[in-house]
């Protein structure tokens, strides 16, 4: 499956990144941001699939922020951010036998288990972007807990449930892209990880 997501397709999402485009436009123009899979073998799993993930919550999210008040900044640059650090997660590999390229599939790095997933690399990778702009310490914290929450539970991965409305938000939109958008039925599964 290819991903019929782009950088174009988040052009939408711009107007709501406020005063700091400049975190917008540092996930949205890295190339390997729109060749990337969310996961290997659960949702968004394609080449791509982890813009288009990344869309559909943000997208998701903002459907809501028509009903619940949200500050859209944090949620447009945490859902961005969210999944950046399954950048260093995933690597696509060859398989060669006697010669021959039998095609190359995506795998996990060790990285991922090494330095405590997907979750624990978007925060550091967040944070030391903030460090090296002098970032507006709250807005930087409040897109933070988002990242460091947003898979609800400690049993699931996070250091801290959602304690904002826009965390709580990513969350959900997290799960329904996850569950209900990126496979096939996975919303019977119980042990779907994002
Ligand atoms: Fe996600
Ligand atoms: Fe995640």
């Amino acid at each position: 499956m290819q991903s019929t997501i782009t950088t174009e397709s988040f052009d939408p999402f711009r107007m709501h990144a406020g005063q700091h485009l400049y975190a917008f436009d540092h996930v949205v123009q890295n190339p390997n941001f729109m060749k990337w899979p969310a996961s290997v073998d659960k949702h968004h799993n394609w080449d791509g699939g982890l813009a288009h993930h990344t869309w559909e919550v943000i997208k998701i999210g903002l459907q809501i922020s028509q009903e619940v008040k949200l500050d859209k900044e944090i949620l447009v640059i945490a859902g961005l951010w969210h999944d950046y650090g399954k950048l260093w997660a995933y690597k696509i590999e060859s398989t060669t036998i006697g010669g021959h390229n039998y095609g190359s599939s995506w795998i996990e790095t060790s990285n991922k288990h090494l330095t405590g997933g997907h979750l624990a690399r978007s925060y550091a990778e967040w944070i030391h972007y903030c460090s090296g702009l002098q970032m507006d310490e709250e807005f930087a914290d409040a897109v933070g807990h988002c990242i460091l929450s947003h898979h609800g539970s400690r049993e699931w991965g996070s250091t801290a449930r959602p304690q904002t409305n826009e965390a709580f938000v990513l969350h959900m939109a997290d799960q329904i892209s996850a569950r209900l958008l990126g496979g096939e039925e996975l919303a019977k599964q119980h042990d779907v990880r994002f």
